[in-house]
């Protein structure tokens, strides 16, 4: 926020811009590009991860130049006690059969990897031509798992963020930037 900026819930004192409006379109659109680039001539679907990847997905998909299909799986961890596990139950499953298709999977971060582990190991049972990670950010340090990620949007530090379609709480999806908030004990719930 500039010192001229009235402060509203998208442009909150509390939240530090850690990546602009325009770094993430520039970005997003680079990463279409490599997309048309890489699957000219392929079978090419794109599942986003709800809800977290919907708006980063609804981006990205008009930054590629091909024929193409979108579906969407929705996906909760389990309890606490098994969360370490890092598996996920499925809460809406896809509409379609995967088969033959290149698939890329569109997550909004890769925080531990567990989640997008565990979601590999389920895709591969479902026999997909091919299947690709897409990421928006990537938490290096905080990885418990790697996974192999072709696209990755941002490398990030540890820290909490919020927007574009990450939330904290169910809120703050729709801030057009990445924000950190600088007390997190103070977001809005
Ligand atoms: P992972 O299984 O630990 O890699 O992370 C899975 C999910 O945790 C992501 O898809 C996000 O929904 C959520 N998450 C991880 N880090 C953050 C963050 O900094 N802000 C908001 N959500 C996050
Ligand atoms: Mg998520």
């Amino acid at each position: 926020m500039t010192a001229n900026q009235t402060a509203t819930f998208i442009n909150h004192p509390n939240l530090k811009v850690l990546l602009s409006e325009e770094q993430i379109q520039n970005r997003v659109r680079e990463l279409g590009e490599q997309i048309t680039r890489d699957y000219a001539g392929k079978n090419l679907e794109l599942i986003g991860v709800l809800k977290g990847a919907f708006v980063f997905f609804s981006d990205l998909i008009r930054h590629i130049d091909l024929p193409l299909s979108v579906d969407f799986i929705g996906i909760s961890s389990y309890g606490a006690s098994t969360k370490s596990s890092g598996e996920v139950k499925i809460t809406k499953d896809l509409d379609k059969s995967l088969a033959g298709r290149d698939v890329i999977l569109v997550e909004d971060i890769i925080d531990t990897g567990l989640t997008l582990n565990y979601m590999m190991t389920n895709f591969q049972s479902r026999d997909a031509a091919s299947v690709n990670i897409a990421a928006l950010l990537d938490k290096p340090e905080r990885h418990q798992i790697e996974v192999p990620a072709k696209y990755i949007g941002f490398t990030i530090p540890n820290h909490f963020v919020v927007g574009y379609g990450l939330d904290f709480g169910e809120r703050y999806r729709n801030l057009p930037y990445i924000g950190m908030p600088e007390n997190p004990d103070e977001l809005f719930k």
